[in-house]
């Protein structure tokens, strides 16, 4: 992580106290703090740095299903950007839909170059971080990938390094954002929120973390109307990962409070647009 994370990250069970570093991290030659530890001023817990990352879980956080399990491997996060992610939208939506349609349309819908503090959250290998930094350009800000997996961080960050982008990385839970409410200019999502687990408090934790004229920008999955396409989504449900009606994930943001400004749909793939 680094330093300009300090004061905006919060502990995941007092989110409005911001953590405190310890005395002692250790730093790289780009600023990074990549070895210390951090404290929370209300509850006393120190979440320790390694590698860059600070885990605000501890080695208690275990997965709740096969797909998350699965998502927590090294070989998983090793090979999601490599094999599976660059195809997966053409693949989901029946159409070509390559990093060069999905990435604009998602940077375009969170403008993170409005500035502020932007997180991606469920980031896996950052993806939507990388792409979120690039486009930031010249706004003051800062761009935060959250994801419970730490092989997942830690093959992000690797990428943000090698491309020379200052992205922090944190071991988060998404129901639990390690920010103070209304903080947060812009949130990404993608395709998380077919696997994340409580739903509900998921979207009710983006709608406390988002700023008054904050933007969430969702990449979500919806149920298919083909048979082929309902058999698979049965069989990958098995495995934790669950398909709404796109009425129904629209009921569940509005139920959290997120009001939803634009959507398009590409086969099971939705973008939507969400504030306040
Ligand atoms: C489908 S992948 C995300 C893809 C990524 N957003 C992208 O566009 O490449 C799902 C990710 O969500 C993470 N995840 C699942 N449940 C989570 C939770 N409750 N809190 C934080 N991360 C979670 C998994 O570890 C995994 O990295």
């Amino acid at each position: 992580m680094y330093p300009d994370l300090i004061g905006a990250l919060t502990c995941p069970t007092h989110p409005e106290a911001p953590l405190n570093l310890a005395p002692g991290s250790r730093h790289d030659a780009d600023g990074a703090i990549v070895r210390g530890a951090l404290c929370c001023p209300v509850c006393g817990t120190r979440f320790a740095i390694r590698g860059g990352i600070p885990d605000l879980l501890g080695p208690r956080e275990l997965p709740t299903s096969p797909a998350q399990f699965a998502n927590a491997l090294p070989l998983t996060a090793w090979g999601y950007e490599r094999f599976w992610r660059p195809y997966a939208l053409s693949l989901l939506s029946g159409e070509p839909f390559g990093y060069e349609r999905e990435l604009p349309l998602i940077t375009g819908l969170a403008s993170p170059n409005r500035g502020g503090l932007i997180v991606d959250v469920a980031c896996s290998n950052g993806l939507y971080a990388r792409a979120l930094e690039r486009a930031r350009g010249t706004a003051d800000g800062h761009v935060v990938g959250i994801d419970h997996a730490m092989p997942m961080l830690r093959q992000a960050r690797a990428y943000a390094r090698a491309a020379g982008l200052r992205i922090s990385f944190v071991r988060a839970r998404a129901q639990a954002l390690p920010v103070a409410s209304a903080s947060l200019a812009a949130i990404t999502m993608g395709g998380s929120l077919n696997e994340i687990g409580d739903v509900a408090g998921a979207l009710r934790e983006l709608r406390r973390a988002l700023a008054p004229a904050g933007r969430v920008a969702l990449m979500s999955l919806v149920r298919a109307s083909t048979l082929p396409g309902r058999v698979l989504q049965a069989a990958l449900g098995t495995g934790g990962i669950v398909f709404p009606p796109l009425d129904a994930l629209n009921r569940a943001c509005a139920a959290a409070g997120l009001r939803l400004r634009a959507q398009w749909r590409y086969g099971v793939v939705v973008f939507s647009l969400l504030t306040r």
